[in-house]
């Protein structure tokens, strides 16, 4: 116990066997010593309001300088009517707040500090899609691993990450914040990320909670606009939305937030069925239920609560345990249980998973755990983690396009051009949803650059315009740097074009007509329709938002130290009207072809994507041979194993994604074309050839049935294997009866 001297004033430590437990301990494992028993009698002793303080979030203000507490603050905590804070952070702020928790009120109850942590705290690494295009959650536990480091380090005990909406709209500025198109993917992520904020157990001092969010189909927004309605089905919730909710919870989240949009007719913030009914009551999901920002209040602009007492009651009875800054819970929610208009076993189910969680975190043995500035001087921006971000900076960076081995660039150039409006654009390096990051922390490509090639070579910079041509026509080879800045992805960036701005696009024909080695870095949160660019630029990287180490990881890339080795996690679309487009859609029953008039396609454009999911290039050529499976039949609960053989036919080493997807022939209810079931990263040598092996479960061959249940209907698969959903080779095989 830290601040022990605090704790035994209060009358805090008279709340029972909860106080019996804190005083028995003499460090942190207290947490695990707190039995629901002594929450109980800590809950028995709460007013009413006591207990909806305890449930209302509030907010810190940030501005240029980091965050701070809004005037009025202190005195709600000492009122006990704020239980946890969003976005105040720094180990000295919260130990002043949690201090007066502590110490001045009257039950003594610590307070959670809670931000968006998302791909990183101040080590900021690639934006959440890009870390999705290094097919390696291995890398992006370890990226959420070292932000919840820095962040436990910084005051922080709950981040609102990881995102793990679906997405198949490019249009929607929040596909930056997922792991993009595909469920399997997905999946792998979400876990990861769990895995990688909570770490081994919540009481231990660099473990944060975790949050899935935004539960759910906040990405079925129509028309791509951010908080539009979703109208989905029941098997598109089942198949599509629930799957990555389903795997971060099984891997232990422990908390879930909401989402701002309604689900068939019902806000997420009012809907009883899926909160109580699934996520509660099928999925036995017993963490905590955070509303989404004011999403309680907007029950109001819904339309289905009369004002904002009706909103608060309708959110307490649907599920939502926190009420992050409507004040409401707090305001509100006492005079309607003392009217009898609420439920209060609502009111004590959700403060009691509140009171554990702060249990389960250790605060009641130890409330100042996070408050240590030496250790945030420590944990922060340490080189170590640098290196981790740009590691997976450079795994994350997809080669779209190689034509003529323009790249790698040769170190040997006497001049280079880093030209366009991202090139030294420090703060688009970040990325959208960075709030905790520093821009001056960031490396640019000009810097990157710069650094890599030394001062033998003339590094030549101009963000735009004639300045840029100029510099371009007097370098030897041009980086061309554009895409979309920072903030024009993320929340409410919706957007109904997606073509390169047209400065841009007229910057990079010109340069193209110049006749150089040109090699386009593309930045931006979400797909673009660039097929313009595609048809003249003969290398182009996808970069996303790649994070402090942007400028560092580049070079490494660019000048063939590393091979680039992503793979894009989302279809781009040659045109916006093609939207939405996936890899995975079903066949129809009249599959898209170029010879029939009337079947599943455009008439003014190809059904296919511009680069179909999966794709991405390296430096080398990598063959594809000899598919074998251990059996053509699979006895029904037995497994296949599969291997191939891949060789690295190129100069450089590599790291190639392999990636597995089957198709189930005939079914009772209709099968995607092809469905992502494993992919892995093998390093090859030049020159080198590696046996890959992958064993699939009979749960790789189950669908929902008419009834959404899971079974494993026997019958005729196909099995595909490559380096992108447009696989290399191909088997066949029966699932017995
Ligand atoms: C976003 C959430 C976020 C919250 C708190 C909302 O606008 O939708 O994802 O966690 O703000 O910052």
């Amino acid at each position: 116990m830290s601040d022990p001297s605090g704790l035994n004033r209060r009358e805090f430590l008279g709340a029972g066997t909860l106080a019996a437990a804190v005083l028995a301990s003499a460090g942190a494992k207290a947490a695990e010593r707190i039995a629901a028993a002594d929450i109980d009698a800590l809950l028995a002793r709460m007013t009413l309001a006591e207990k909806l303080g305890q449930l209302a979030q509030a907010r810190g203000q940030r501005n240029d300088t980091g965050p701070y507490v809004p005037a009025g603050s202190e005195a709600d905590v000492r009122a006990g009517r704020i239980g946890s804070f969003l976005s105040v952070y720094g180990a000295d702020t919260t130990r002043r707040l949690q201090r007066i928790a502590v110490e001045e009120t009257r039950l003594g109850i610590p307070l959670l500090f809670a931000d968006d942590v998302i791909h990183g705290f101040r080590t900021i690494f690639p934006v959440p899609l890009g870390e999705a295009a290094s097919f390696d959650p291995a890398a992006a536990e370890k990226a959420a691993r070292i932000a919840a480091v820095e962040a436990t380090a910084n005051g922080l005990h709950w981040t609102y990450a990881p995102m793990v909406d679906m997405a198949r709209d490019p249009r929607w500025g929040r596909v930056v914040e997922g792991a993009g198109e595909d469920v399997e993917l997905a999946c792998r992520f979400a876990e990861a990320r769990v895995r990688g904020f909570q770490g081994g157990k919540l009481s231990d001092p660099d473990a944060m909670m975790a949050t899935a969010k935004h539960f759910v189909a906040y990405g079925a927004a129509e028309g791509g606009r951010d908080y539009d309605v979703a109208d989905v089905s029941p098997r598109r919730l089942a198949e599509y939305y629930y799957p990555p909710f389903q795997a971060a919870i099984a891997a232990g989240a422990a908390s879930v937030m909401a989402a701002f949009n309604e689900v068939n007719g019902v806000p997420m913030h009012a809907n009883r069925e899926l909160l109580r009914g699934v996520l509660r009551g099928a999925w036995k999901f017993d963490g905590l239920i955070v509303s989404d920002y004011t999403g309680i209040r907007e029950l109001v602009a819904h339309g289905v609560a009369a004002d904002d007492a009706e909103a608060g009651r309708l959110a307490m009875e649907a599920g939502i345990d926190i009420d992050m800054v409507s004040g409401i819970y707090a305001d509100l929610l006492p005079a309607e249980g003392k009217a009898g208009r609420l439920d209060i076993a609502f009111v004590d189910a959700a403060a009691r998973r509140l009171l554990k969680a702060k249990a389960a975190l250790g605060l009641f043995a130890d409330p100042y755990r996070n408050c240590d500035p030496a250790r945030a001087k420590r944990d922060t921006l340490r080189r170590e983690h640098r290196t981790a971000a740009r590691d997976l900076a450079r795994k994350s960076t997809v080669l779209l396009r190689n034509e003529g081995q323009v790249l790698p660039l040769s170190k040997a150039v006497r001049s280079v051009a880093v030209i366009g409006p991202l090139a030294d654009d420090r703060r688009s390096m970040l990325g959208s949803w960075a709030p905790t990051g520093v821009a001056a922390d960031a490396i640019t490509p000009r810097e990157g650059i710069a650094a890599a090639l030394g001062s033998a070579t003339r590094v030549l910079h101009a963000a735009g315009g004639e300045a840029a041509l100029a510099a371009a026509r007097d370098a030897d080879a041009v980086i061309l740097c554009l895409g979309e800045d920072w903030d024009m992805s993320g929340e409410a960036r919706s957007r109904v074009a997606l073509d390169l701005a047209p400065d841009q696009q007229a910057l990079a024909d010109a340069v193209l007509a110049l006749g150089k080695p040109v090699a386009t870095v593309i930045f931006a949160g979400r797909p673009l329709t660039i097929g313009a660019l595609a048809n003249r630029a003969p290398a182009i990287l996808w970069a996303w938002h790649p994070g402090v180490e942007a400028g560092a990881a580049l070079a490494d890339l660019l000048f063939g130290d590393v091979s680039p080795s992503g793979r894009l996690p989302i279809s781009f679309p040659r045109h916006v009207g093609q939207i939405p487009i996936h890899y995975d859609h079903r066949s129809t029953g009249r599959p898209a072809s170029e010879s029939e008039r009337n079947s599943a396609k455009y008439v003014d454009a190809p059904w296919t994507p511009l680069y179909p999911f999966g794709h991405g290039l390296t430096y080398a050529s990598v063959r594809y041979e000899a598919l074998t499976l251990s059996s053509e039949r699979v006895a029904p609960g037995a497994a296949l194993d599969v291997a191939f053989w891949i060789a690295n036919e190129g100069r450089f080493a590599v790291e190639e994604v392999v990636q597995l997807y089957l198709h189930d022939e005939v079914a009772s209810t209709t099968r995607p074309v092809k469905a992502l079931k494993r992919f892995a990263r093998i390093a090859l040598a030049p020159g080198e050839r590696k046996r890959a092996r992958f064993t699939l479960t009979a749960a790789d061959f189950a669908l929902l049935d008419a009834d959404l249940a899971p079974v494993v209907e026997p019958g005729g698969f196909s099995l595909f294997v490559g380096g992108s959903s447009e696989t290399a080779l191909e088997a066949r095989f029966t699932v017995e009866g």
